[in-house]
């Protein structure tokens, strides 16, 4: 049985209250109270972690990102690996101290582990210093929830499972102007069978159009320069990924339009197409293929075989030879033979991704894939990683070459790697490029021209 929560006061009233005390806070101590929140995870999670602040915002609160500074922290986790969540309970063992320090701290975890039962369950037995834990449906309780402890001093657990329509007028924080998240659609029908993900999140729910289309505008307006498209699976946007492309394509000034996640399953002529054909999307898609391997692909129920797989990656470089693709990578999935593990290396030689994200696979409980049996040890799996990456680290620093000679557009996001006097920033294919410029570059578009590619990164000289 998962943790039902009824607010005691509503949603608005909440918010009503919870303004008056932190305007009496300010008054009292000459500053706003100030809240610390940390997302963990992937880019759905950090765009929800703007709407948490946005929230925040709303009711009164500040900002910090110093712990010892905060009347409220808030842990948004992720779920997906075991590692991710060793670090959650890592942090959350480390505030006790500050609690103990300081009685009026409010700490509340929500996020993907919020969401899970056996989470909630270990917090409230042995985590006493946490107050709230609310999971990924939640969020519109986040104001009732966070009165309650403030108030009355409850520890309160919420487990909901109940999906509630897409609320629009939640506005997100954003610290960047430059770059923003966009989130299409939310949750996932796929049911891969090692992946957390779907308990988490629940069924896909996909945005209006209009409400897309409208926050872009706005943004683009007020000088946004990239904008990403989430969703679990974008392909599978209930009015059609591609239409939304060639429909955000018609917002006029100079912006780039990224997306992720793209199943393989449900990619499409029609969507590499569209990427090609729109003038702000970027040419680049992330195809995630796990393994390269097709007994290994039916076991994760990935649902299309490496035949299929290839037939997209061939077209979209029929008609763009330089198409950049990266992916996600699983190395030993339960049962994955030595043999099967090289049938992954020899596709990402065939593939000649620009980059690969891969991980060890994670056990996580309650999904199929935890009840196959796993017979290679933790070490084989390590040193298979190992392989993985060096063959890639080849792969890239060869493909990279393509760009050598050639002037790509960058969007500067910061001082570079290379050295004193350098800038760092992305092209079109998402790779870094690194560029000997001046600092009023950062958060503009500028040409470069390459002269250098390196395992982990182009880099050239201002072109104009
Ligand atoms: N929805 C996206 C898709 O299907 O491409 C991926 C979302 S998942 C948050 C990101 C990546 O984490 C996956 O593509 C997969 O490679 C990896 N992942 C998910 N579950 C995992 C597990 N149990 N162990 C290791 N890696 C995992
Ligand atoms: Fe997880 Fe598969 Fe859904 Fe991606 S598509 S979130 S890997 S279940
Ligand atoms: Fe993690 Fe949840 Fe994203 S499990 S990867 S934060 S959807």
């Amino acid at each position: 049985m998962s943790y039902h929560y009824t607010p005691a006061v509503p949603a608005a009233e909440a918010v009503s209250q919870l303004c008056g005390w932190t305007e009496k806070y300010r008054t009292e101590r000459g500053h706003a109270p100030l809240a610390y929140v940390h997302s963990y995870g992937c880019q759905q999670n950090v765009s929800d972690g703007e709407k948490i602040k946005g929230m925040l915002a709303k009711a009164g609160y500040g900002f910090t990102d110093d712990t010892s500074q905060a009347q409220l922290i808030i842990l948004n986790t992720c779920a997906v690996r075991e590692n991710a969540e060793d670090r959650v309970f890592g942090t959350i063992g480390n505030l006790k101290k500050l609690k103990e320090e300081n009685k009026e701290l409010v700490i509340g975890i929500c996020g993907c582990m919020g969401q899970e039962k056996h989470v909630a369950d270990k917090i409230k037995e042995s985590y006493r210093q946490v107050d709230f834990v609310f999971g990924t449906f939640a969020y519109n309780d986040m104001y009732s929830m966070l009165w309650e402890v403030i108030s009355k001093h409850r520890r309160l657990f919420n487990q909901s499972e109940v999906c509630t329509e897409i609320d629009e007028s939640m506005t997100q924080l954003r610290e960047d102007k430059v770059r923003a998240f966009v989130p299409i659609m939310y949750g996932c029908n796929n049911f891969c069978t090692y992946c957390i993900v779907p308990y988490v999140r629940g069924r896909e729910r996909s945005r209006k159009p209009e409400a897309v289309i409208a926050e872009v505008t706005q943004l683009v307006r007020e000088g946004c320069k990239e904008i990403t498209l989430l969703g679990q699976n974008v392909n599978s946007y209930a009015y059609g990924f591609p239409q939304l492309l060639r429909e955000l394509d018609k917002i006029e000034g100079k912006f780039r339009i990224r997306f992720m996640s793209s199943h393989p399953k449900d990619a499409t002529k029609d969507l590499i197409d569209a990427i090609i054909d729109c003038e702000h999307v970027c040419t680049h898609l992330h195809l995630p293929v796990q393994a390269g391997c097709d007994r290994v692909l039916k076991t994760m129920n990935r649902r299309y075989t490496v035949e299929k797989y290839m037939e997209m990656i061939d077209y979209a470089r029929s008609r763009v030879p330089g198409f950049s693709f990266t992916t996600d990578l699983i190395v030993g999935f339960p049962g994955e033979s030595y043999e099967e593990f090289c049938e992954t290396k020899e596709l990402i030689k065939r593939v000649k991704y620009d980059n690969i994200y891969s991980f060890v696979y994670s056990r996580r409980s309650g999904t199929p894939a935890a009840e196959m049996e796993d017979n290679v040890s933790d070490k084989q799996k390590g040193l298979w990683l190992r392989e993985l990456l060096l063959e890639q680290r080849e792969i890239t620093s060869e493909w990279f070459g393509r760009f050598v000679g050639k002037t790509v557009e960058v969007l500067i996001e910061g001082e570079g790697r290379t050295g004193e006097g350098w800038l760092t920033g992305k092209n079109d294919e998402n790779i870094i490029v690194e560029v000997e410029a001046d600092k009023k570059y950062i958060g503009e578009f500028v040409k470069v021209r390459i002269t250098k590619a390196m395992n982990w990164a182009l880099s050239g000289e201002l072109a104009e």
